[in-house]
């Protein structure tokens, strides 16, 4: 038998693309427990039943693996915070995260595109995983996209094509970089502006801006999609983004500083007005429009 790579194989395995969901239960103690999952899959329609596969690495994995009943949420766009939560954060991931439980005992994140409220159908011990298989014995649809998940990055397929639908010259990416409580960005003689890249390809932005920050020497993980806009020369694409090493090219100022600063142009010292009043709620829009007038969209509260 060859030995496979494990690393390899993560990798490759990790080139499918899923959704995201976040798996709840009440542990037997009425401890509410919760883990972010992309190996969710529908399995039958009659009866209807589904399965995810918690982890033997889980610190609750003996919950899930006895549960009675437990629920899978579809996480929508715009709620990668949610997935980042209940991927590692430590203490009550529920405190922070909007929720309810429902007349079957089990907890709905709110905002997800799909709720699944289920009995434990089966749990089948998997390698390091067990497959646990429920049974839907209710559920909520709502209206929108959910988040996608590939190659270790988040994406939004609504947001990414609404940049792409702008179609125009040569397309001006942005990153909105922030690191801790700051944000990094490059003084011109106008005033600051968000790190960008001019490019004349139209395809691949995230890849583009990525590599483009990196080639200047801040490497970047990218978030959603956050302003699109023409200005007078160009299309203008700016992505939340996270700087991934401490020390940097940029200029570091403090987010709540924004207000104070000045911009290289109004639209820019607009839509970094609106990131420092969304930075403290967390709650990010996207801007679609021009340079002057257009909309913020928000995601709409669910329950
Ligand atoms: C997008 C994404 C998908 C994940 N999918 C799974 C999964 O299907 N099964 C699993 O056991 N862990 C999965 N994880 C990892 C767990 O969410 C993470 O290890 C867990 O929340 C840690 O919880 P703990 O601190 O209570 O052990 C995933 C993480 C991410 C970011």
């Amino acid at each position: 038998m060859t030995t496979l790579d494990p690393h390899a194989l993560r990798r490759a395995f990790g080139s499918f693309m899923t959704g995201v969901t976040v798996v709840t239960t009440i542990a037997a103690d009425g401890t509410p427990l919760g883990f972010t999952a992309n190996s969710f899959c529908s399995v039958s329609l009659n009866p209807p039943l589904l399965l995810v596969c918690p982890g033997k690495f889980l610190s609750s994995y003996d919950s899930f693996a006895h549960c009675p009943r437990f629920a899978v949420n579809v996480l929508a766009e715009g709620q990668e915070e949610v997935a980042n939560t209940f991927a590692g954060f430590k203490g009550d991931g529920f405190a922070p995260t909007p929720h309810c439980e429902d007349d079957h005992g089990n907890i709905l994140i709110k905002g997800a595109v799909a709720q699944f409220s289920c009995t434990t159908h089966r749990v089948v011990e998997a390698g390091d995983h067990a497959i646990l298989m429920g049974e839907v014995e209710d559920f909520h649809h709502h209206e929108g996209r959910g988040l996608g998940y590939t190659a270790g990055q988040f994406f939004s397929l609504g947001l990414e094509r609404a940049a792409l639908e702008h179609a125009g010259r040569t397309a001006l990416l942005g990153a909105i970089i922030t690191q801790g409580e700051d944000i990094l960005l490059e003084k011109t003689e106008a005033g600051y502006r968000p790190p960008q890249v001019i490019s004349t390809e139209r395809q691949d932005v995230r890849r583009t801006l990525a590599w483009g920050m990196s080639a200047r020497g801040q490497p970047v993980t990218l978030g959603s999609a956050y302003a699109v806009f023409d200005d007078a020369s160009s299309q203008c694409s700016y992505f939340l983004a996270k700087a991934e090493t401490a020390a940097t090219v940029f200029t570091r100022r403090p987010i709540r500083d924004i207000p104070e600063l000045t911009f290289a142009t109004q639209a820019i010292s607009e839509m970094m007005r609106r990131f420092a009043l969304e930075a403290e709620t967390r709650s990010f829009g996207l801007y679609v429009g021009d340079a002057r007038r257009g909309d913020v969209h928000h995601l709409p509260e669910r329950t």
